[in-house]
């Protein structure tokens, strides 16, 4: 066959092409390191005349170029067919998708609780604070009243780092920093509404009621006037909301160092009540340990475990479920 006939039998075929693997035997056939264009550039070197051999070089390279269009057209048209037959398949768009392994991660309950939490009381003018997990013995007990032969001290043990620091207790160590802090930073002068809602540690046998990392969320206000009325209505206003309108609430007298009068506050669940929240005014003492004078302020702090609370309405029955990140309990929320 000579060249023109190569290129004829090419274009021939090609248009008839129906499949890239068609397609792809074609080009190899034609184009291919032994192809039917390559066996004729394999004979240029016999042609006597160097003229010739020049002549026809560069038109085997015409054709092969005109080839290698032809083929690159027809995969385009191809392409555009079987796009063409695509969209006469049936679609059903209500046909159901594949669902991801795993499925869609979801928001930790503590952390939808600690949003729940959050909103209330900033909506009352609380301003969320933070403070240190890893604390100082004043912090944490000694400015809070707790000295260091209180016997309230064997409710509170926690785990000590060499240098006397401890992991703190309860996230009553933000009441005297936050006091201070506001004192130096001269924003001066009360109302201080703070609040928190973080993570506290103690040391602990394991059981399915106690964890050594658990959360609290505490409020801490204080101006002139704060009395019991005010706690009554912030724990109702709270515990309504959580629990829902018809629940009840009531105080305990309880002794917490740190407040004076002390209470406990419970709510009214299914089964009875259940203890809620720490609460009571601000110790005097502990006034002045952060630099307010107790004769023209006072305060009030309130505390309640969300785990507890959590558990109560969820019907959780390990506190250690919270802290395991095991996906079997996470996809439940
Ligand atoms: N810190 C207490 C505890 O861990 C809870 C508590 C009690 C917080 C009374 C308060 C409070 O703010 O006034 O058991």
């Amino acid at each position: 066959m000579n060249a023109a006939d190569i290129k004829e039998k090419a274009f021939v075929e090609i248009k008839k092409i129906e499949s890239t693997s068609q397609l792809e035997e074609a080009r190899i056939r034609y184009l291919g390191r032994d192809g039917l264009v390559n066996q004729l550039f394999a004979e240029i070197p016999e042609l006597p005349r160097e003229e010739d051999r020049k002549k026809a070089g560069i038109y085997l390279n015409e054709i092969k170029l005109e080839i290698e269009e032809a083929l690159a057209q027809r995969d385009r048209q191809l392409k555009k067919l079987s796009a063409k037959e695509l969209e006469k398949v049936p679609f059903d768009i209500t046909a159901p998708g594949i669902p991801m392994t795993g499925g869609l991660g979801s928001i930790h309950p503590l952390t939808q609780l600690r949003q729940f939490v959050l909103d209330t009381f900033s909506n009352l003018g609380f301003e969320e604070v933070s403070a240190p997990h890893i604390e100082t013995d004043d912090y944490n007990f000694g400015l809070l009243n707790v000295l260091a032969d209180h016997p309230a001290r064997d409710l509170w043990d926690t785990l000590y780092l060499e240098d006397g620091r401890l992991l703190r207790t309860h996230t009553s160590n933000m009441q005297v920093r936050e006091m201070k802090k506001r004192l130096s930073a001269q924003a001066g002068k009360p109302p201080i509404r703070v609040m928190t809602f973080d993570r506290c540690f103690r040391y602990e046998n394991l059981d399915p009621q106690h964890s050594h990392t658990f959360t609290q969320f505490e409020i801490l206000y204080v101006d002139h006037h704060v009395s019991m009325a005010n706690l009554r209505f912030l724990s109702d206003y709270f515990l309504k909301r959580f629990f829902g309108e018809k629940t009840k609430t009531r105080f305990r007298p309880k002794y917490y160092p740190f407040v004076e009068p002390g209470v406990g506050v419970d709510a009214l669940g299914p089964n009875g009540w259940i203890e809620i929240a720490g609460a009571g005014l601000v110790h005097p003492q502990v006034l002045r340990n952060g630099g307010i004078d107790p004769n023209q302020y006072s305060g009030l702090a309130w505390g309640f475990g969300p785990d507890r609370m959590l558990m109560a309405k969820l019907g959780i029955d390990d506190i250690r479920s919270f802290y395991e990140g095991d996906l079997r309990f996470l996809k439940q929320f």
